[in-house]
């Protein structure tokens, strides 16, 4: 007995037993946001702009309606269903305006191509009912969605879930361990690269940079971004996930598909790292309670905050 708790002790300490991590459970990081006197906006102009690839203008005044989407690439999807593309106020913002018109989605919200349409119709229930609440109700990106999933008819939630599940994903994320990344500051919902050297990190943590701030900021879908991941956690990520870890939790494969593209659940693979993170930290503190979440229930109830870490770090790593 006594060599029991001893075990556990070290199990403990070397972060291998499983429940929530009392002291060192800040996840601010998984909420970027401008810090409060940080870089001021930009003031919106009329200025015509462009990026790379793409024939189209728009100005960020264009940029910025939440109703009306500017498409920089129009010929890289099919046409997409008034949903998709125009919303109407109050408070129904255009699905393509958050989640891109080709349905790569941002990190700070999720991509949609390629999810099956009765998952998309049913998270989009959940989270009006409240089944899927946001994990920390100040951070803008969740309450909106919130807004538009309470907002939007059942009808156009269908038209929009049909157009995305047949899209293609392509991530557009490239994992790297860093023991020091770069200097970052938290800017409209993701990283900034400062250029500053680092200073250490003390929580195991995923910063997700943009490559190119300002395409990042004009919505553009073929802007990359990287994700800094603690050293190790790729593989540490994928024993968890491979061998169903701490001999509680079930195998990921069995129920999200080998490689983690998806089966019963849905595909994991190369999506944002932090996106899956904030899921898994949701399910484990009960705030996505969904009927259709119940599978993963008992697979979050043991992992620590740094086995989420891990896990995402990993399936974010995979090919789509
Ligand atoms: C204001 C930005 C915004 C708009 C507009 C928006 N969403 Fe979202 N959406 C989000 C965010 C942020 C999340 C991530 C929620 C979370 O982390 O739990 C999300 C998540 C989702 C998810 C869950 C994806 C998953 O993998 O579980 C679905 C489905 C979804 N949105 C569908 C839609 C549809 C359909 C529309 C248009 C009717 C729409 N969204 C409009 C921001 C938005
Ligand atoms: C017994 C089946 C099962 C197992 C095992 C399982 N999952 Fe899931 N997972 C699901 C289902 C079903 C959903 C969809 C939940 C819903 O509808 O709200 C889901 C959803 C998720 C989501 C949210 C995806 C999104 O788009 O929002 C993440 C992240 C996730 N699982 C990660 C994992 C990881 C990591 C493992 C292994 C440690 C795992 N799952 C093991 C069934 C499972």
């Amino acid at each position: 007995m006594r060599r029991l708790r001893q075990l556990l002790m070290i199990a403990g300490v070397l972060g291998l037993a499983g429940g929530a991590l009392a002291a060192d459970d800040d996840i601010s990081w998984a909420f970027p946001r401008t810090a409060p006197g940080g870089p001021p906006g930009a003031r919106a102009t009329d200025v015509p702009l462009s990026v790379p690839g793409s024939t189209q203008h728009f100005s960020t005044v264009q940029l910025r309606n939440r109703f009306e989407v500017s498409d920089w690439f129009p010929a890289s999807h099919p046409a997409a269903p008034a949903a998709v593309l125009h919303g109407h106020p109050p408070g129904t913002m255009a699905c393509g305006f958050c989640h891109l018109p080709d349905g790569e989605g941002r990190p700070e919200n999720a991509p949609l191509a390629g999810l099956p349409a009765a998952y998309i119709q049913r998270q989009v229930r959940d989270i009006a009912s409240g089944a899927r609440l946001p994990l920390d109700p100040s951070w803008g990106p969740t309450t909106g969605m919130q807004q538009v999933a309470r907002a939007a008819t059942p009808a156009e939630v269908a038209q929009a879930a049909a157009y995305f599940s047949k899209l293609k994903y392509r991530s557009l994320v490239r994992v790297v361990e860093a023991a020091h990344p770069p200097g970052t500051v938290p800017d409209a919902s993701i990283y900034r690269l400062t250029g500053a050297a680092a200073s250490p990190e003390k929580t195991p943590r995923i910063i997700e940079a943009a490559d190119d701030f300002a395409r990042f900021e004009q919505r553009d879908a073929s802007a990359g971004y990287v994700a800094y991941v603690p050293v190790g956690a790729i593989a540490r990520g994928k024993l968890l996930a491979t061998t169903g870890g701490h001999g509680t939790t079930q195998r990921c494969s069995t129920c999200h598909g080998g490689n983690l593209q998806g089966g019963l659940g849905p595909p994991l693979a190369g999506r944002s790292p932090s996106y899956l993170f904030r899921q898994l930290y949701a399910f484990r503190s009960g705030a996505r309670h969904g009927a259709g979440g119940a599978p993963m229930k008992p697979v979050v109830a043991r992992l620590a905050t740094a086995d989420m870490v891990d896990l995402a770090a990993y399936a974010g790593s995979l090919k789509p």
